[in-house]
């Protein structure tokens, strides 16, 4: 029997989940779309052959009484995501949750509680973590190939100009979004982490707002991250850069390993050097390369692969509500390092992005 799926939120980037349900259509029913702008249910259900048996709903919690669907995916805005996401794990609904899965910890919290409780999956949409290059690098990282990784770098270089932000005008306010960080950069910031190691000590950072001066957030965060086995962390994220995206890219430096994922977003492997190596370098770079026809990349589909098999095999995701909590710590963490102008110790329990309405 198939997951009857429900996407809700339409707005730019539902086609990559309509894609990943038409890819996964063996296992996964779309039954319908929510927003409550009706044109842009319409807009996004384009590629669908036969929409007639597809609902829509203005209303998402009329769609949940009345379909009561297996899984949902929540593409609004980010500040709606928490609410939205506690109304659909109340309704029974396993999850897929854009990035940021929350804005406030305390939120991302109650998320993950409330879905181990029903016993439901909880995903939080990092789809480059399912980029060739990156499951490559990963392996490596499992395989314990650097030797010890000694230190990172994320550089998220890329581009905003004003129509972006008129498009969407909650893009860049604290309330719905947060700056280059929490929307541009997460996806890398995430990455980071999770190859370092996941365990964070200590953050220093700036942010400033230099070029957007009708958004709220922040367009440049600069950090040093102190990891608990010893390593440090780099991270560069911007959408000040002239004229459109440059590159988005990760590098490991181990005792016995160097790699760099780079492209726009992490899409190639651009350096792979090891003391054991036993490939062809020049291979795996062009066997795990990928060119997506934009940014987001082709992640949505095996993400989804991954949340349908964990729902059947009630197992977690691969990228659980606890990684997103820790992509969502991170970016945090540097917001009230760069406010205070101090260091910032990790864990952290209730940070959220309002806490900095006012700082530029
Ligand atoms: N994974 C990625 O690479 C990626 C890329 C872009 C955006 N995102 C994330 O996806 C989310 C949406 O971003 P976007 O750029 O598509 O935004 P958008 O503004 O283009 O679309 C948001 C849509 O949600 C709808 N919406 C608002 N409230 C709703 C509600 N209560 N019920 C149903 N629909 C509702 C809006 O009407 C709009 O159509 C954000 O959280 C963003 O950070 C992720």
């Amino acid at each position: 029997m198939k997951l009857r799926y429900a996407l809700i939120g339409c707005g730019r980037i539902a086609p990559n989940h309509i894609a990943a349900v038409m890819n996964n259509a063996e296992k996964v029913e779309l039954v319908a779309v929510c927003d409550p702008i009706p044109e842009n249910m319409e807009k996004v259900l384009t590629p669908v052959e036969d929409t007639s048996s597809i609902a829509r709903y203005t209303d998402y919690k009329d769609m949940l009484a009345e379909l009561k669907p297996d899984l949902c995916a929540i593409a609004t805005e980010s500040g709606y995501h928490a609410a939205i996401a506690m109304d659909c794990l109340n309704a029974g609904a396993n999850l897929i949750v854009e990035k940021p899965i929350a804005l406030s910890l305390k939120d991302a919290d109650a998320m993950i509680a409330l879905a181990e409780e029903k016993g439901l999956v909880l995903c939080a949409c990092h789809q480059n973590r399912f980029n060739k290059s990156v499951q490559k690098i990963r392996e490596a990282v499992e395989a314990d190939r650097f030797g010890g990784l000694l230190h990172g770098a994320a550089h998220i270089r890329w581009a905003r100009n004003e129509n972006y932000y008129k498009q969407a005008p909650w893009r860049g306010t604290w309330a719905q979004d947060g700056g280059a960080l929490m929307n541009q950069c997460i996806h890398n910031i995430d990455l980071l982490r999770w190859m370092m190691g996941d365990e964070v000590t200590q953050v220093m950072a700036y942010t400033d707002r230099l070029m957007h001066d009708y958004i709220e957030a922040e367009d440049l965060g600069l950090a040093v991250v102190k990891f608990a086995n010893g390593a440090y962390g780099l991270i560069e994220g911007t959408t000040n850069v002239y004229p459109v995206n440059l590159e988005e890219t990760l590098y490991l430096f181990g005792k016995e390993g160097t790699v760099k994922a780079g492209g726009r977003s992490v899409n190639l492997i651009e350096e792979w050097k090891f003391a054991d190596e036993t490939e062809d370098s020049e291979a795996i770079k062009a066997e795990f390369g990928e060119n997506p026809p934009n940014i987001y990349g082709f992640g949505h589909t095996p993400l989804y692969a991954d949340v349908i098999d964990a729902v059947i095999n009630k197992r977690p995701a691969y990228v659980d509500g606890k990684a997103g909590r820790r992509a969502l710590e991170m970016v945090l963490a540097i917001y009230r390092s760069a406010a205070t102008g101090k260091p910032v110790d990790l864990p952290l329990t209730d940070a959220s992005t309002l806490e900095f309405e006012g700082r530029f």
